[in-house]
């Protein structure tokens, strides 16, 4: 399963890069504004860092400013994939911009029928929200297994990039359930290195090594 990191914090992706922990980063407007930064300034700067796919959204509402805004993203770099919300104007919208050759990311999926349309739109990405079904008492989960069915039913080859991901535990379940990859804040990804015992089993080494009374170095 690839890793995306779901951030516009270059220092971030910039630590996890180097870790080789990302293998592309997905941006929204709320993330933009998180960062304080100009969208077009701080997506070029992450897609120099990363060689992967970038997603960078677009805000306009209606399918023909959707289109001129993703083809202004998808000038910023190769490895930008336009970011657009699932609706019958973004759904347009991927249609033109994947045929146009670039990597389209629909965004805001809460359904297996809103994936199996943009499958059939052209996505190279659907992005199901995991933790927002989970907030409303839903499992977003099963939506992701849903999607996986259906995919593979039919063969389609667009990629189910699982987001809204809150817990380590919903990134061990995307991955055995087989999405393609999930994207994740940099405080998940981090999160999934800790474990009780590890640090138990560390704190009774290091007990035990000092009373050797030995160094390496
Ligand atoms: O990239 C969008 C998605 O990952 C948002 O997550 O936690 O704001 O629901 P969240």
């Amino acid at each position: 399963m690839k890793f995306f990191v779901d951030t516009a914090d270059v220092d971030a992706i910039r630590e996890l890069n180097d870790l080789g922990m990302v293998d592309g980063v997905t941006t929204n407007p709320s993330l933009i504004l998180k960062s304080g930064r100009d969208i077009i300034e701080v997506t070029k700067e992450i897609c120099g860092i990363v060689s992967g796919p970038v997603s960078a959204e677009v805000v306009a509402l209606t399918a023909d400013e959707m289109i001129a805004e993703g083809r202004k993203l998808a000038e910023i770099a190769p490895n930008i994939a336009v970011k657009v919300p699932l609706t019958w104007d973004g759904l347009k919208t991927c249609k033109v911009l994947s045929g146009e050759g670039h990597m389209v990311n629909v965004t805001l999926c809460f359904s297996a029928n809103q994936a199996l349309l943009a499958a059939k739109a052209g996505a190279t990405f659907i992005s199901p929200f995991i933790g927002r079904l989970d907030d409303i008492n839903l499992d977003g989960l099963d939506l992701i297994a849903d999607i996986r069915t259906i995919y593979d039913n039919y063969g389609f080859e667009t990629q189910i990039l699982a987001a809204s991901i809150r817990t380590a535990n919903h990134v061990t379940q995307c991955a055995l359930i087989g999405a393609d990859v999930m994207t994740a804040p940099p405080s998940v990804i981090k999160a999934l290195a800790g474990h009780v015992l590890t640090d138990k089993g560390l704190d009774q080494f290091m007990k035990d090594w000092a009373k050797t009374g030995q160094k390496i170095l």
